[in-house]
């Protein structure tokens, strides 16, 4: 009779190479954070144990890929690796023309500057730091078109990511539809906490666009992990591949940009993919001054190689089930201790609810930042905050946005730590909650004026 009574996930790989990581002190710790202004992007990463502080460009290659670095054709024009690349994109996306970029933000910078007019809108799933920031450098204004529940943790709705279509209706009404430049939709939304929209929300929203000429731009960074959520949660769709959907997904939009630091497996790259052809060409005219020659845009050959082979691995099922199925580990092991995390559990980050884990602490006094310096003294976990820090200053008023979500994220890299990894980290969690009265907030007393959470510094109040 058997006794475990389930079948657990489990990694399809074995390690063959392994990267040693430094134990330190709490006293060592204290130091780090204080030196690093109480800012995690601050510390050196050699002083870190377990680093969740991003999914983006902390995956572990396979042998596969780093097999294809050596087929790096580093050639200035025409690289082979280029077309491997296109090809893969054509194969798994459906997109007409493939823009390399250096990283995600160099595509958004593109499609930003040839879409956007000043004073247009620019209506997206909730916002992402980067995204937003180019949208308003090119003089745009974004509108937050998410569903209600992506803004409260505790709902269990399954597809927070969802476009709310009334809500897109009334700025389609209040601008005029040739105002609006074209929808910004994301997979896997990361600012909500790693949460999908559903297929049917899609199609709805590609029926409003189409009668009223609004482009659909998704930002495919987490695409692939928007699918294997489509086809576990989604009516209809357990029985398509994860490649049949990510198909379906790109069809229902006329373009996409890429950070392939996190789906496609690799440590650096990305893209702009479009259908139309007079706007691929005013991409590629701004990529030669900004990024690159149109067959490199920024990534060296060896790097696009990596990101073809990476895109084959990452629609494979057992992969994705294991890549989820660690996060929700973690997850539903903080979830059992009484922490407060947004929910359901997104695919690739688990969220700390900071408003609720330090209600003491008010909002500008920046809770969540004070609590991912309180899991790197405790543990030397890196973590990072998602809440007022990183949501910025409104441009017009020069006041703080406050976000309803006051978060910390819990990024777990790809293919990169054992489960054990993630006791250790929920056990952290779990002493740092147990004495959570015990810490306070800050102060910023160094704020850059773009996308300050990467290089703000902060002391402790007392
Ligand atoms: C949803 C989303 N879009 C865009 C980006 C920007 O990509 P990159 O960091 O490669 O510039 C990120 C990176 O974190 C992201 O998570």
């Amino acid at each position: 009779m058997a006794k475990l009574k389930k079948r657990s996930w489990a990694e399809p790989f074995k390690i063959k190479v392994v990267e040693p990581i430094k134990m330190t002190t709490q006293e060592f710790r204290e130091k780090a954070i204080e030196e690093a202004g109480y800012n995690t992007f601050l510390l050196r990463s050699e002083d870190v144990y377990i680093d969740l502080l991003t999914d983006s460009g902390t995956s572990a290659m396979s042998d596969y890929q780093w097999a294809g670095m050596m087929m790096g054709d580093e050639a200035y024009a025409g690289s082979k690796n280029f077309y491997h690349l296109e090809a893969a994109i054509h194969k798994y996306y459906g997109y007409k023309h493939l823009i390399p970029t250096h990283q995600g933000r160099g595509a958004e910078h593109i499609l930003s500057q040839i879409m956007i007019k000043p004073g247009d809108v620019i209506p997206g799933n909730m916002y992402f730091t980067t995204t937003r920031h180019h949208q308003e450098l090119a003089g745009g204004i974004f509108a937050d078109i998410i569903v209600d529940e992506a803004h409260d943790p505790e709902s269990t709705y399954k597809f927070k990511g969802n476009v709310d279509l009334n809500k897109l209706s009334n700025i389609i009404k209040e601008y005029g539809a040739e105002k609006v430049s074209y929808i910004s939709l994301e997979g896997n939304v990361n600012m909500a906490g790693g949460q999908p929209f559903s297929m049917k929300n899609l199609k709805e929203l590609y029926e409003l666009c189409s009668k009223n000429n609004i482009p659909i731009m998704l930002d495919a960074t987490r695409i692939i992990e928007n699918s294997y959520f489509i086809k576990t949660r989604e009516e209809g769709y357990a029985d398509l591949s994860i490649e049949e959907i990510l198909m379906e997904i790109c069809s229902y939009t006329d373009g996409a940009t890429m950070s392939s630091k996190k789906d496609h497996l690799v440590n650096i790259g990305g893209f702009l993919a479009l259908n139309d052809d007079h706007l691929a060409q005013k991409a590629r005219e701004l990529l030669v001054v900004f990024e690159g020659l149109q067959t490199y845009g920024g990534i060296a050959g060896r790097d696009m190689e990596a990101m073809a082979r990476g895109i084959e691995e990452a629609v494979q099922y057992d992969h994705m089930k294991a890549r989820i199925g660690q996060v929700e580990y973690l997850g539903e092991k903080l979830l059992e201790i009484g922490v407060p995390i947004v929910k359901p559990i997104g695919s690739h980050a688990i969220y700390l609810d900071a408003k609720k884990f330090l209600p003491h602490i008010p909002q500008d006094q920046y809770p969540a930042q004070a609590l991912a310096a309180a899991i790197y003294e405790d543990s030397g976990v890196r973590t990072m905050e998602r809440g007022i820090v990183s949501a910025g200053r409104d441009k017009k008023t020069g006041n703080h946005y406050f976000p309803k979500l006051e978060l910390v994220r819990l990024t777990i890299p790809r293919r990169v730590y054992t489960q054990a990894h993630m006791d250790v980290t929920a056990e952290s969690i779990e002493a740092v909650f147990e004495n959570r009265d015990s810490i306070k907030g800050l102060k910023m007393v160094y704020e850059p004026e773009s996308l300050r959470f990467f290089q703000a510094r902060f002391e402790k109040l007392t």
